[in-house]
């Protein structure tokens, strides 16, 4: 299996402990991107990405390597700790630069297939909204297979996490990497995502916005062709 792991910071706290944790447990190839450290901008609302195309985005190149990693692997995980409540901005960051690619503009057509996992830590809360602020993404890319791990971990270091929470932890992990397994190459579009595609067809065949319409004619969608099998 091959897994993209997107951390939304570039130090090796708790967040990063679990998710590498997690994606052993798995186990396949693992590659790994740190945020900001490999991908650090801002998306500058010029919105060339929406109305012409993502390869007119300044930090399209940047992006490059992190995008076509997503692409290729079979499992995606995003982590962030949770920082006043949500996702850390780097993490938000990075998001942003792919809004042209959600359901309502241009999906790509090989997220259908993925499973997605969202993982946050916190010293007590705001995991489920971090989480939300991840999965909204995946989702909307076009991702059914979506799991959350969520972790109140009492400490802001890893090392101060008790030794109980950190089997507990372990526990926990070993029994959703067992899931994920069992679900490689079997991810299903789920009855949520047809709904807002049909929905959004029917706003693309509108021709609201014509970079969109051409991607979405031209794949067949408008017809009777689907993203997923
Ligand atoms: C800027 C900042 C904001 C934070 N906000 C919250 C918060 O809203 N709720 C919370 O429970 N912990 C908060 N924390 C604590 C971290 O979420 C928590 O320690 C987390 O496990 C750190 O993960 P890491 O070790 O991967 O960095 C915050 C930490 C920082 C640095």
């Amino acid at each position: 299996m091959e897994i993209v792991m997107i951390h939304g910071q570039s130090h090796k706290g708790s967040t990063y402990h679990i998710a590498r944790n997690l994606a052993l447990k798995i186990g396949g190839d693992i590659k790994e991107f740190f945020l900001p450290r490999d991908f650090g901008e801002f998306c500058i609302g010029c919105t060339k990405c929406f109305l012409e195309s993502e390869k007119k985005c300044p930090h399209y190149d940047k992006l490059k390597p992190l995008t076509e990693a997503m692409d290729r692997a079979d499992l995606i995980i995003l982590a962030s700790p949770v920082y006043v409540m949500h996702a850390t901005g780097a993490m938000k960051a990075f998001l942003d630069h792919y809004g042209y690619r959600w359901m309502v503009h241009r999906p790509e057509k090989a997220m259908f297939s993925k499973q997605g996992i969202c993982i946050s830590t916190a010293a007590g809360a705001g995991m489920k909204s971090a989480m939300k602020d991840m999965a909204d993404s995946l989702f909307f890319w076009g991702i059914s297979e979506i799991y959350r791990y969520g972790k109140a971990v009492f400490a802001v270091k890893w090392q101060d996490v008790s030794e109980k929470n950190k089997k507990t932890i372990d526990k926990e992990l070993s029994s959703l990497a067992k899931k994920i397994r069992r679900n490689y190459g079997k991810a299903k579009t789920g009855i949520k995502t047809k709904l807002v595609f049909h929905a959004i067809r029917l706003l693309q065949r509108k021709g609201w916005n014509k970079a969109d319409l051409e991607y979405w004619r031209e794949r067949g969608w408008l017809d009777k062709k689907r993203p997923w099998s």
